[in-house]
């Protein structure tokens, strides 16, 4: 039998100052998927494992098989596929849980048919699952997730992604705090029009943040993660945000922000033992308010999603 397992991580998109236009890569936490090919000529979703039922088992409804269906459709062929789908993130915690499955299906199913497409080829795929997940084709998960590294989606029309350098020591701490928030909803919250003066603080940022990256230079990367258009309408969502935010930067990070749409936030730091001093600050902080908290610390990740086994030979 045919079959692959393939790990493709969480990420943080937004990175602060970039939202739905930068996102990165980390190594922990992430998702799986295990698929085979037999003879049936339809895709079914056998399995998910670490969801407490809560994701449809439906191939049209669930993303991980629905973008699967696309790929399937869009290289025209007709292929019995099987699916497994291990959970092993939260739902709407704001690290790219849903693109993480996604992602894991079209690089299985891409690595089940010979690999045709690139994996830029198959980010407009992944950009549908996130549509179907949140009702909106945002690429700052998905192109990480595929792509690794920290990516910069420069155009959603026409796709234009550009992969950026990171400095080897940079690293991510994030802390998960144990309230769900929707992705949906977080992005209802936002305002469509921004004022001018924002707008000009907003986009100083982003360069500053591209340079830095280039630059090695952690404090510019630091000082340009701030982000005045969508963090002050989002942290009312997050339970101690701003406290959790001066403890970060006390503990030296470079910048603090929410990960994707929360309530997961997340810290830049110089090297890993800052990132582990600014979880276990963060971790006991919530402690206090009784709010359990995730954490996890990792640099960035330069491979995105990951064949782990594969077994391509039809008779196995
Ligand atoms: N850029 C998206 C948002 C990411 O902030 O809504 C969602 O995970």
């Amino acid at each position: 039998m045919k079959s692959v397992r393939v790990f493709a991580p969480a990420s943080v998109a937004n990175v602060g100052c970039g939202y739905d236009i930068l996102g990165f890569a980390v190594h922990c936490p992430g998702d799986e998927v295990e698929m085979s090919i037999n003879g049936s000529e339809k895709v079914s979703l056998d399995l998910i494992e670490g969801d407490e039922g809560r994701l449809p088992m439906d191939p049209l409804k669930n993303t991980v098989s629905a973008v699967v269906i696309n790929y399937l459709e869009h290289i025209g062929l007709k292929k019995g596929i099987a699916i497994k789908l291990f959970k092993k993130m939260p739902f709407g915690s704001g690290l790219g849980s849903s693109s993480a499955s996604a992602v894991a299906g079209l690089v299985a199913i891409n690595e089940l048919m010979g690999n045709p497409l690139t994996r830029l080829q198959l980010l407009p795929f992944a950009m549908e699952g996130e549509r179907l997940a949140c009702g909106n084709a945002h690429a700052d998960n998905v192109a990480p997730a595929l792509l690794g590294g920290m990516v910069l989606i420069r155009s959603y029309k026409p796709l234009d992604v550009i992969s950026l350098p990171v400095p080897g020591e940079l690293s991510c701490a994030l802390v998960y705090p144990h309230v769900e928030i929707p992705t949906m909803a977080a992005r209802q919250i936002i305002r469509t029009n921004i004022p001018m003066s924002n707008a000009i603080i907003q986009w100083g940022n982003v360069g500053g943040l591209v340079a830095g990256l280039f630059k090695n230079d952690y404090d510019l990367i630091g000082r340009s993660m701030e982000d005045v258009i969508v963090e002050p309408v989002r942290k009312m969502l997050i339970p101690h945000f701003d406290e959790m935010k001066k403890l970060a930067l006390e503990q030296n990070a470079l910048g603090f922000g929410i990960s994707g749409s929360g309530p997961t936030v997340f810290a830049l730091c110089r090297d890993v033992s800052t990132a582990e001093k600014v979880t276990r600050a963060l971790e006991s902080e919530l402690k206090q308010y009784g709010i359990g908290s995730t954490c996890y610390v990792s640099k960035i990740n330069p491979a995105g999603a990951q064949v782990i086994t594969r077994q391509l030979q039809e008779n196995g």
